[in-house]
């Protein structure tokens, strides 16, 4: 595609909502509350908002600046601004892909809890722990039923996709986020009345740092670079189709904010009710799915409610999804000069075969393991631990070292003021990220 005629995202709230609609998703509602679970509360929770603000903002700010300055998919801009820094863009799109298969699953499961949310099944009105989770289970590890779901996400997806980049994501995330913030307000105020609720919110805001290990912070790091979707060319994709006048530091710190606060939100409606209910927090990938259904049980209609919020959770994961199918679709797009359509059908196609397998794992093939994990469970680890914070690496040291400097500058200040905390940011970008990353891979790998 010549770049005249390649699309972007109108003007400047258009660019914000788009690439919060990506960064939104699972990853706050369903991923972050079971790591901190899992990880020990408050604790975690604030090296997570400092991984945000040090590592997570600079990246951002750098994929962003390293699309908008090339206009090409992450493999293309990589190559264009420093021919052998390409290899970043390759294990960008191989780890989105490899994150939409696994994410494709949960996705599914979200639509499957939508839909027997709106039929009302008896599973809906059970406040019992035991029945959400039997019901949970019996789902997820049902040979055929949730492969349906994730690769029915799968097209839906790949229809936007092919609907355009504008027409389709702008639309959608104008809709979805006052309705989300809004939802998780309400259950948030419901939770924390549940009784146990306070002990919850103490579980989740009150720092104990002796359940602090270098492995959590990584975790934390791994997490904070999931949710933001960076450290694998998404936002290098997204920066590609800013109008010139976006404000890329702006923009930036937006998404970061608004991504922050529903994911500190999705605490507060999960750890109360999780108390309340006296399940166990570090109980993994199925928390939410066990924990919000025995919230909604105790609300008069709880088919209402529980549709309602599946539902928006389909709409956020949805707008995650089409980031991550963008990636991968814009890579087969412009550097195979394939049309949208068949770029976008490689990608679907591939992506379907593996959340097939994926999902399996969980079940009926549960011989499926790499490493002592299922499938599913270590492409999560893989992608989120390793390849996010060794993408977001290798963009910092090209970001900091590698880009052009006036390049650089010319995409955060177009007016050509350079701003007040831009040394600042260059210092995290050069220096502390690079370093406090490579201190953190050493130490897991149990170097130092
Ligand atoms: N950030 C999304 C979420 O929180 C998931 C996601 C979309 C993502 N694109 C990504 C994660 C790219 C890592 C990289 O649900």
């Amino acid at each position: 595609m010549s770049q005249e005629n390649r699309a972007t995202f109108g003007g400047r709230i258009g660019a914000v909502l788009v690439a919060a609609g990506s960064a939104v998703g699972l990853g706050n509602i369903w991923r972050f509350p079971y790591i901190v679970g899992e990880n020990g509360g408050g604790a975690f929770l604030l090296v997570y908002l400092c991984c945000i603000m040090l590592l997570g903002l600079p990246l951002m700010i750098s994929e962003f600046s390293i699309g908008a300055s090339t206009h090409k998919n992450a493999v293309g801009a990589f190559r264009e601004l420093n021919k052998r820094w390409t290899v970043v863009g390759y294990l960008g799109v191989l780890a989105s892909l490899l994150i939409l298969s696994f994410y494709l699953v949960v996705a599914g499961w979200t639509a499957e809890y939508t839909l027997h949310s709106f039929l009302a099944n008896d599973v809906v009105r059970s406040t019992s722990v035991e029945v959400q989770t039997a019901a949970f289970n019996s789902f997820i590890t049902h040979p055929w039923k949730p492969l349906i779901y994730a690769v029915g996400f799968s097209l839906a997806t790949h229809i936007i996709i092919v609907l355009g980049v504008q027409k389709g994501i702008e639309r959608a995330s104008k809709l979805l986020m006052p309705m989300l913030f809004v939802f998780l307000f309400v259950l948030a105020c419901r939770s924390m009345m549940m009784p146990r609720g306070l002990e919850g919110l103490q579980f989740f805001l009150t720092p104990d740092f002796s359940k602090l290990t270098t492995s959590s912070v990584l975790a934390a790091l791994g997490q904070a670079f999931f949710s933001l979707s960076i450290g694998l060319g998404t936002m290098v994709t997204y920066g590609s189709y800013f109008k010139s006048t976006t404000h890329v530091q702006g923009t930036a710190v937006r998404v970061s904010l608004l991504d922050t606060f529903v994911a500190i939100m999705a605490g507060l409606v999960i750890f109360p009710a999780v108390f309340s209910a006296g399940i166990e927090p570090g109980a993994g990938p199925s928390l939410v799915f066990i924990t919000l259904p025995s919230i909604f049980a105790t609300m008069p209609w709880p088919a209402l409610w529980s549709s309602l919020f599946f539902l928006l959770l389909v709409v956020a994961a949805l707008t995650s999804t089409i980031s991550m199918h963008e990636a991968g679709t814009a890579y087969m797009e412009e550097e195979y000069g394939l049309s949208r359509r068949k770029a976008a059908w490689c990608v679907t196609l591939f992506v379907s075969l593996l959340c097939c397998f994926c999902s399996l794992s969980l079940g009926a093939w549960s011989w499926l393991k790499v490493c002592g994990l299922s499938l599913f469970d270590a492409f999560d680890y893989l992608t989120a631990n390793i390849m996010l914070p060794l993408g977001g690496l290798l963009t910092c040291l090209f970001t900091g070292w590698f880009f052009e400097r006036k390049r650089f500058e010319s995409q955060l200040y177009p007016e050509g003021k350079i701003g007040r905390l831009y040394p600042v940011l260059r210092l995290l970008i050069r220096y502390i990220c690079p370093i406090i990353i490579v201190i953190l891979f050493a130490d897991n790998l149990g170097i130092i």
